[in-house]
This record gives C-alpha cells, sequence and structure tokens, in this order.
C-alpha cells in the first residue's frame, strides 16, 4: 500500500479534512506533516462537527492512528485543549493512538506575542496572520535554535532551554517592537508540566509510518494550508512559514518518495482567501454573498481558526493548474459544488492579462499576482440542488460541464466531487 497525499491546491480551507476523514476510512495512519494550529479543519459527522487544528482529521474514525509529524509546529497548550475536546466527545487520543514526533518544533507564548508584536509593526503591509505564533516558531527552526518535541524527555535541560527561549524573545519583543516581556520562570513551569504530560506521546514517527508502509498498510498525509500559501511557491511574502505542498508531505514525515501513491488536489468550487495578499478573482456585491453565505450554516466561509470572514471569488484555473504543476497532483476533489446551485452563469479564469499582454502561465510564479487581470469564460450554471447526488450521473448536466472544464483547464482527472459537509454528500468518480 501507498503514502497517499491530500494536498490544498487553493489558498487553505478547500475542505482538507473533510476529503481527510472520507479517505482515511481505508487508512492505518493519518499524518499531519506541516503547519501547526493555524489550521482548522472540519470533520462533519451526523449532527456532530468536529474542529481540528493539530490533531489529524482521519482520527475521527476509531482505527486509525495520528501523526503529528517532524514538520510540524507544535503549540503544547492548544494542543492539550484540544484533546480534551475530543475527549469528551468520546475520540481516544491515548498515547496508543496518537504520535508525536520528535522532531516537531515547540510554539511558545513568546512565539505568539512576536507574532502579534510584528504584525502590529508591520501597519499597512500586515499579512494577517492567524497569530498562532507559526512564523516566529519556524524562524527559530531554520535559525537553529528552536526547541524540539524531543527535548521534553530530559526535564531539567528542557526547563533551561525554556527560560533562555523566553529570555533571548523577551530582547526582541521588548527593544524591537517595545511589547511586555514574558515570565521565563513560570512558562519553564508550564512547559516542564506540559513535557510530562506529552511525554508518553513522543515517538519515532518516520520509523512507525515506513514500518506500516511495508507491512502493506496505507498511510494518509493530510495537509495543512494550502499551496498558494506556500513559503516558495504561494504568493510570498502573503504566505504560511512551511511548506504544504506534496513535497513538504515527504520531509515533513521523514517517509521514503518511492512510497507515494495518490496526490489529491483539494479545491473548491470557487475560490476563497483568508489574510491579506492579492486575489485575482476577488468578488464583492451580490455573487459575493452567496457563496460566503451569511454565517447561519457552519459551512458559511468564515474561517476555522480565527472566525474571519473569508474573501471569496470565482474559481481560479491558471491557479488549480499551478497548484498541479507544483504538487503532480494524480486526482482533484471538488468541494462545495452545492454552493453554486442558482448562480447563472458561472465564471471561471482561464488566462490573465498584464501590461496589455495575454498570458496562459504565470511567467514567474505567483510573483507580482496583484498585476495581474483574470480572463474569464462563462461557464453554463445549474439552478438544482445538487447536495443529494451520490453518482455522477445524478448531477446536472450544467454541473457535469462545470467539472470537465475544470478537468480539461486544470489538467488533472476529479475523484471526487462533495456535495456538502457530510460523510456520504460526495460523488467517488475514482477512487
Ligand atoms: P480545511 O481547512 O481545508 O479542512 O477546510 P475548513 O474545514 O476550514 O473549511 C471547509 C468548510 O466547508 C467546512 O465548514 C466544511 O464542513 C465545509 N465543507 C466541506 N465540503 C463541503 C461541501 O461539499 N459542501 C458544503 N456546503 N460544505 C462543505
Ligand atoms: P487550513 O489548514 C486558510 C493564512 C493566514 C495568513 C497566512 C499566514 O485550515 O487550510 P500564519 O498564521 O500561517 O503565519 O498566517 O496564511 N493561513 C490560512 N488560511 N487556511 C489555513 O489553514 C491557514 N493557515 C494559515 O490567514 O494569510
Ligand atoms: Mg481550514
Amino acid at each position: 500500500m501507498a503514502l497517499d497525499i491530500i494536498i490544498g491546491a487553493q489558498w487553505g480551507d478547500e475542505g482538507k479534512g473533510r476529503m481527510v476523514d472520507t479517505l482515511a476510512a481505508h487508512a492505518a495512519i493519518v499524518a499531519r506533516f506541516s503547519g501547526g494550529d493555524n489550521a482548522g479543519h472540519t470533520v462533519t459527522v451526523g449532527d456532530e462537527v468536529f474542529k481540528l487544528h493539530l490533531i489529524p482529521s482521519g482520527m475521527i474514525h476509531p482505527h486509525s492512528i495520528g501523526v503529528i509529524g517532524n514538520g510540524v509546529v507544535v503549540n503544547p497548550e492548544t494542543l492539550l485543549a484540544e484533546m480534551k475536546k475530543l475527549e469528551d466527545k468520546g475520540i481516544d487520543v491515548s498515547p496508543a493512538r496518537l504520535k508525536i514526533s520528535y522532531g516537531a518544533h515547540i510554539i511558545t507564548p513568546a512565539h505568539r506575542a512576536l507574532d502579534a508584536a510584528q504584525e502590529a509593526a508591520r501597519g499597512t503591509g500586515q499579512i494577517g496572520t492567524t497569530l498562532r505564533g507559526i512564523g516566529p516558531a519556524y524562524v527559530d527552526k531554520v535559525a537553529r535554535r528552536g526547541l524540539r518535541i524531543g527535548e521534553m524527555s530530559d526535564p531539567e535541560s528542557f526547563a533551561d532551554r525554556i527560560k533562555a527561549h523566553v529570555e533571548f524573545t523577551n530582547q526582541r519583543l521588548t527593544k524591537l517592537y517595545g511589547a511586555e516581556p514574558l515570565d521565563a520562570e513560570s512558562t519553564a513551569a508550564q512547559f516542564t508540566e506540559y513535557a510530562r504530560i506529552l511525554g508518553p506521546y513522543t515517538a519515532d514517527t518516520g520509523s512507525l509510518i515506513d514500518q506500516a508502509l511495508k507491512k502493506g498498510e496505507r498511510v494518509l498525509a493530510e495537509g495543512a494550508q494550502g499551496t498558494l500559501l506556500d513559503i516558495d511557491h504561494g504568493s510570498y511574502p502573503f504566505v504560511t512559514s512551511s511548506s504544504p505542498t506534496a513535497a513538504g508531505a515527504i520531509s515533513g514525515l521523514g517517509a521514503g518518495i518511492q512510497h507515494i501513491g495518490e496526490i489529491v488536489g483539494v479545491t473548491k468550487a470557487f475560490q476563497t482567501r483568508v489574510g491579506e495578499g492579492a486575489m485575482p478573482t476577488e468578488l464583492e456585491g451580490e455573487t459575493a454573498g452567496r457563496l460566503r453565505g451569511s454565517g447561519a450554516n457552519p459551512w458559511d466561509e468564515f474561517g476555522t481558526t480565527t472566525g474571519r470572514p473569508r474573501r471569496v471569488g470565482w474559481l481560479d484555473l491558471m491557479l488549480l493548474r499551478y497548484a498541479a504543476r507544483i504538487n503532480g497532483f494524480s486526482k482533484l476533489a471538488i468541494t462545495k459544488l452545492d454552493i453554486l446551485s442558482g448562480i447563472d452563469p458561472l465564471k471561471v479564469c482561464t488566462g490573465y492579462t498584464a501590461g496589455g499582454r495575454r498570458y496562459s502561465d504565470l511567467p514567474h510564479g505567483l510573483t507580482g499576482l496583484e498585476n495581474f487581470e483574470p480572463v474569464y469564460e462563462d461557464v453554463p450554471g445549474w439552478q438544482e440542488d445538487v447536495s443529494g447526488a451520490r453518482r455522477w450521473e445524478d448531477l446536472p448536466a450544467a454541473a457535469q460541464n462545470y467539472l470537465r472544464k475544470i478537468e480539461q483547464v486544470g489538467g488533472v482527472p476529479v475523484g471526487w466531487v462533495s456535495v456538502g459537509p457530510e460523510r456520504e454528500q460526495l460523488v467517488v468518480i475514482a477512487g
């Protein structure tokens, strides 16, 4: 069996959690490989809506082991709160089922304070981060002074390392940003307690994944964020600080590349973005209101982690094709097709213009994306409610045509079409 990788093809919130939950039905291990609690993944099972930030979405199924890989940044405080919430809902998150890589890096309150101070200092140039301390934690990792989960096994030296980290970060907080310093002693005491609780969860997750794959089991890599937020390939600098792409799954889990099976790109049937940065197909007005929803439904376009209203727009097939190239998608999963019912005609972006020239590919990746104007094609819409569709034949001809257009311009076959947040609200075409 193989390592199947689920990747966000857009700017995050594509419905990865929903698709991971579906595909985890046959997976022995479900593993997060990048990002941290900036992610918010929703899984709906009957009346129960689970919102997961760090714990792999596949853990809602009783049979799968959850892995938090070495590429993830872990805030112990939010992790423990999330574990408690899941336990209260009857989900087993004991050390037998949840494994955290010794190589994963730790997010502290000092990282969060720095994230907030840096965002405030950026003024009008804000990135619109989730303020979860993600950027500062990855900066410490790359600067080779980060704190790793494995260090928790030696409480005394771990406490010293936390103290030194808080004191060092305090220098930056106070001198560069005029922010309040944090108390190093009490933070160290708090983290010593976290270390005691999380110790039994620490594991060599790379080896665990390797053993599972060699036994012929299926492992699912659960992407967080999305390709367009990738530190290298995203709309820099309005990106996150990790690699949410397929390549990130390999380094963020320590898995061998030869095991890769499917690389599934998850995309909504339209475009959304939360936070700052260019979005060529962004809409305002009535159609935007229909795409976003009022907030009355749990699936309306308001951030799972921050509650911020998401920016919405027509599906950008130029960016989808770009994401397919960067990741090597073998299949697409299209989500929220149900939301498009009643909008006629629909538009999709199939090209860009800039400086009087027409482009059918992005000349410098996403650099200067704000300078490109979308070229739209009208596609007929449909009036029917598609949320009850379970087979391709159940979809109206216009919806089938819309999906064919995505395949044709995106260059990747559609394997799944999600028509609602529930497990069974899915059209399986291949998979
Ligand atoms: P993720 O970060 O990629 O896991 O996505 P989020 O959970 O942040 O946002 C996706 C939202 O859309 C969630 O509220 C899901 O329950 C919801 N959702 C997923 N697929 C569908 C779908 O096909 N139709 C509708 N209406 N909602 C969906
Ligand atoms: P999931 O996994 C949507 C965005 C933030 C901001 C930028 C940088 O639920 O799809 P960060 O806190 O990472 O430094 O913020 O990235 N962002 C997301 N947007 N979904 C996410 O995760 C995101 N994680 C980060 O809004 O623009
Ligand atoms: Mg989300």
